[in-house]
């Protein structure tokens, strides 16, 4: 019998992943839970490397990697990719994979098939869908499916033209009951954690004492059981206004752009590439070469 490492079937945790469980025991224990999103390989990495315990491959993708406008073009096939590249970056942290506008919103049947391929084509451990209302069922058939469902309310950026833009939700009391009622059935749908964006910190913590499931909070303030941050805004990669809830940590761009405008010069200049950036071939060889581009050479008759 062969002892080789197999992969793990889809569905399978695989080995040195964080178990999805100890989400609700750190929320249990008042442990922080720390979500940054990743798009690629190498962002997953750093995600990994820093030990966060989630990554959420984000529609905010169509945005930040994209460049569209806001997160509603981005389709199932280019967050796939996305997905895929992450995943394999992400060794320890569970992968959450958003899904794009428009394929879970009509039936469950759709939200069953879209999330299948995004847990056995991009390696994603979970799902996340936006809002409350008919999302619940979807909730609900994906989760009695296997498949673990997060929940986002609050500013759902999919729905944000109906929302009246880009901006906060649940401030008055009418408005933030009804986001606890839709949180608590959220929670009742099976979901395991719940995004809470941009609400305001009081809603946000209400929110959270009164549900078993974790909230992990953005622009929702300290009373969440976590927080998330998407990479490129806490580390200015993208030259785009971050919102005001978002702490920068570094300006990558600014970085970025400093770099390349000096590899540009250098080139121009003559001083890249230098002699230990090229390859040298053996002296009898470069005699031959050169005696074979003589004129006389009958190569070139
Ligand atoms: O798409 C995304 O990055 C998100 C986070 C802002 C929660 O949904």
């Amino acid at each position: 019998m062969s002892t080789r490492p197999r992969t793990p079937a889809p569905g399978t945790p695989a080995p040195g992943k964080l178990p999805l469980p100890e989400l609700a025991q750190m929320k249990r224990d008042g442990r922080r839970i720390v979500m940054v999103t990743a798009y690629d390989y190498p962002s997953g990495q750093v995600a990994s490397e820093a030990g966060v315990e989630l990554v959420l491959v984000g529609d905010s993708a169509a945005m930040t990697v994209l460049g569209h406008q806001s997160t509603v073009p981005v389709t199932v096939d280019e967050m796939l990719l996305l997905t895929r590249a992450a995943a394999r970056g992400s060794t320890r942290p569970l992968v959450v994979a958003d899904l794009p506008f428009m394929s879970y919103q009509v039936s469950d049947q759709d939200a069953m098939v879209a999330s299948g391929r995004f847990v056995k084509e991009g390696g994603a451990d979970a799902i996340k869908m936006e809002g409350a209302g008919p999302t619940l069922d979807r909730i609900l058939a994906v989760t009695r499916a296997g498949m673990p469902v997060m929940g986002h309310l609050g500013l759902t950026p999919q729905t944000a033209t109906a929302l009246g833009g880009f901006k906060a939700q649940g401030r008055t009391a009418a408005a933030a009951l009804q986001l606890l009622q839709d949180a608590l059935a959220i929670e009742a749908a099976g979901a395991f954690a719940l995004v809470l964006e941009c609400v305001p910190a009081a809603v946000a913590q209400a929110v959270t004492e009164r549900l078993a499931i974790p909230t992990i909070g953005i622009g929702a303030g300290a009373g969440c059981d976590g927080q998330v941050l998407v990479y490129h805004d806490l580390l200015g990669y993208g030259d785009a206004r971050a919102p005001r809830f978002v702490k920068r940590y570094a300006d990558l761009h600014g970085a970025a752009l400093r770099w390349v405008q000096r590899y540009a010069a250098e080139v121009r200049s003559g001083v890249f590439p230098a002699l230990e950036h090229t390859y040298a071939m053996p002296a009898e060889e470069l005699a031959a070469f050169e005696d074979a581009l003589q004129p006389a050479n009958p190569l070139f008759d």
